[in-house]
């Protein structure tokens, strides 16, 4: 329904989970993906399955809290596929603790990659998308920005503070055609939740209204619409995807 036909996207942290699904998806409306992440062996296996399906992708070992890479990977792109029209910042980590105990390294390195690896991304694609007067940006969030979570200080202030980049960028760049807006995942069954155990799991699933964990696909969906012509209209929004845990 939605084409992406001759676009190009980079998708952050595509090596599993969510980003994995969003750059099938993004290849399966017809854009071309570079996907990024730091293991190279996966990512490999990624562009092979797109390749497999008839797409066109390759593959960026680039570590987003890292300037310098996050600059190279950018201009490859270039050189490959000669434009950039869509940018989905989804790479993430977790190092959860509580607040009065965790380590500056635990704060750090979740900040780094959760906040400023999105804002190094969007600095080096927004050069590329200004000349193009043309450009959709994808923060993926979470709905623990927005209800809070014990345990996870460092990754909800990294979260929130990803919602307030998108509305920030949403104003500045609006002018230029380009568009940006955040997907909030509620609980999606991914290597990132595999480590809640089972019980955790079932507790969780009779918060959510619709019954079960969402899946990386039901989020990969609302990611290629929001990367769409059809949601030229839409800017600094947050777009929930949490089965109705949380109501905004
Ligand atoms: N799963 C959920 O329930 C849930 C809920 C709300 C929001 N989210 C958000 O959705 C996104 C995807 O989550 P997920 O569940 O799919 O997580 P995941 O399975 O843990 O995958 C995270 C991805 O990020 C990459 N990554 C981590 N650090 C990186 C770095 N420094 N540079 C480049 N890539 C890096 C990892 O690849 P490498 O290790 O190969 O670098 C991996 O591909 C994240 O932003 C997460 O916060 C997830």
């Amino acid at each position: 329904m939605f084409s992406l036909k001759d676009k190009v996207a980079v998708v952050t942290g595509a090596s599993q989970g969510i980003g994995r699904d969003t750059a099938l998806a993004l290849s399966g409306a017809g854009a071309k993906v570079a996907v990024a992440a730091r293991n190279e062996g996966k990512l490999a296996v990624l562009v092979k399955d797109i390749v497999a399906k008839g797409g066109e992708a390759f593959a960026m070992k680039m570590d987003v809290s890292d300037a310098e890479q996050v600059k190279a990977g950018f201009r490859q792109v270039l050189e490959k596929f000669g434009r950039l029209d869509i940018l989905v910042n989804n790479a993430a980590i977790t190092r959860d603790g509580l607040a009065v105990r965790m380590k500056a390294d635990d704060w750090d390195a979740v900040i780094r990659t959760n906040l400023t690896g999105a804002h190094l991304c969007i600095q080096q694609a927004l050069p590329t998308m200004m000349k193009a007067r043309a450009g959709r940006i994808i923060n993926i969030a979470s709905v623990v920005a927005q209800m809070g979570n014990a345990g996870q200080a460092n990754y909800v202030a990294a979260k929130a503070g990803l919602i307030g980049l998108t509305k920030a960028i949403a104003m500045e760049i609006a002018s230029r055609n380009i568009t940006v807006n955040a997907v909030a995942p509620g609980f999606v069954e991914t290597p990132m939740t595999d480590l809640l155990g089972a019980k955790v799991k079932d507790d969780l699933k009779t918060r959510i209204p619709l019954g079960r964990m969402g899946s990386a696909r039901d989020v990969a969906a609302a990611i290629v619409f929001l990367a769409s012509d059809e949601a030229a209209y839409i800017t600094g929004h947050v777009l929930d995807v949490n089965g109705g845990m949380y109501l905004a």
